[in-house]
């Protein structure tokens, strides 16, 4: 089967230095994946990459990704956005003087969706029972698990085929980290796929079928979840160290 992305040679150089290096990454139809790697590996590069972000100093970006099977390379992040590859960038900005609802409307639903399901407010309130009681707080009001939710109900307004989640566990407490990817685990069934990137490995360990370790821009060692979990050089990164 198509795998729902997949990106080939992807490398991410800002001037000289090279922030990821030729890193291939696959997501299956339905699946559920992790990047993860201590602070600077390059996993916030590679997401962006992917989404065809360049935020800051412009990198320069280079391999194929892949949609669905359909070449991405060269879309700008609202066209990739409008196909279904969607990112919660890392520190999800939502906007701190518009109420949740607010937040929620400012992404628009595609008017083609080819197959993709694009969540109403009823459905993403459903989802995330939390925010139905702040629809009308202001985002500066909320937690920072409330704030995650804002980010990934937008995301999911705009009918993404894959997600990419950048670093939800900031500001929020692993317990409610794990009861958020536990909702995303239900909408899998719904024909989503998601790429997770982490610094701290623990709480996605068990909710992702496969797990790729970023180290200084390289993937240094993927597999299933099963078999990455005792691998010596993953406790180190979910250490946060900067491996030597
Ligand atoms: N806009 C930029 N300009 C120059 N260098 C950058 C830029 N963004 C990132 N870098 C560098 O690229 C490398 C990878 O950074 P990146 O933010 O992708 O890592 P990360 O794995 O997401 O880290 P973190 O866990 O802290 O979010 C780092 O050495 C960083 O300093
Ligand atoms: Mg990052």
């Amino acid at each position: 089967m198509t795998p729902a992305l997949q990106a080939t040679g992807i490398s991410v150089r800002y001037g000289g230095h090279v922030a990821v290096d030729r890193v291939d990454i696959t997501v299956p139809d339905r699946g559920m994946v992790g990047v993860v790697g201590a602070n600077g590996a390059g996993k916030s590069s590679l997401v962006n990459a992917l989404a065809g972000w360049s935020p800051g100093d412009r990198p320069t970006v280079r391999g194929s990704v892949q949609l669905g099977g359909k070449r991405m390379d060269g879309l700008a992040p609202h066209r990739r956005a409008r196909r279904g590859l969607v990112l919660v960038p890392q520190g999800k900005a939502i906007f701190a003087d518009l109420t949740v609802a607010e937040n929620l409307a400012l992404m628009r639903p595609p008017l083609r969706k080819a197959g993709r399901h694009a969540f109403s407010m009823d459905e993403i309130f459903a989802l995330f029972p939390r925010l139905a009681n702040r629809r009308n707080h202001k985002g500066g009001m909320l937690t920072g698990s409330e704030r995650q939710m804002v980010a990934v109900g937008r995301a999911l307004r705009a009918a993404p085929r894959v997600l990419l989640l950048d670093e939800p566990s900031a500001g929020q407490t692993p317990h409610l980290l794990h009861e958020l990817l536990a909702t995303l685990r239900r909408l899998i069934d719904a024909g989503l796929s998601v790429l997770l990137v982490e610094q701290s490995v623990r709480s996605a360990l068990e909710l992702v079928d496969a797990l790729y370790l970023l180290e200084r821009g390289k993937v240094a060692a993927h597999g299933p979840a099963g078999t990455m979990r005792d691998d010596p050089r993953l406790v180190e990164a979910s250490l946060g160290r900067v491996p030597s």
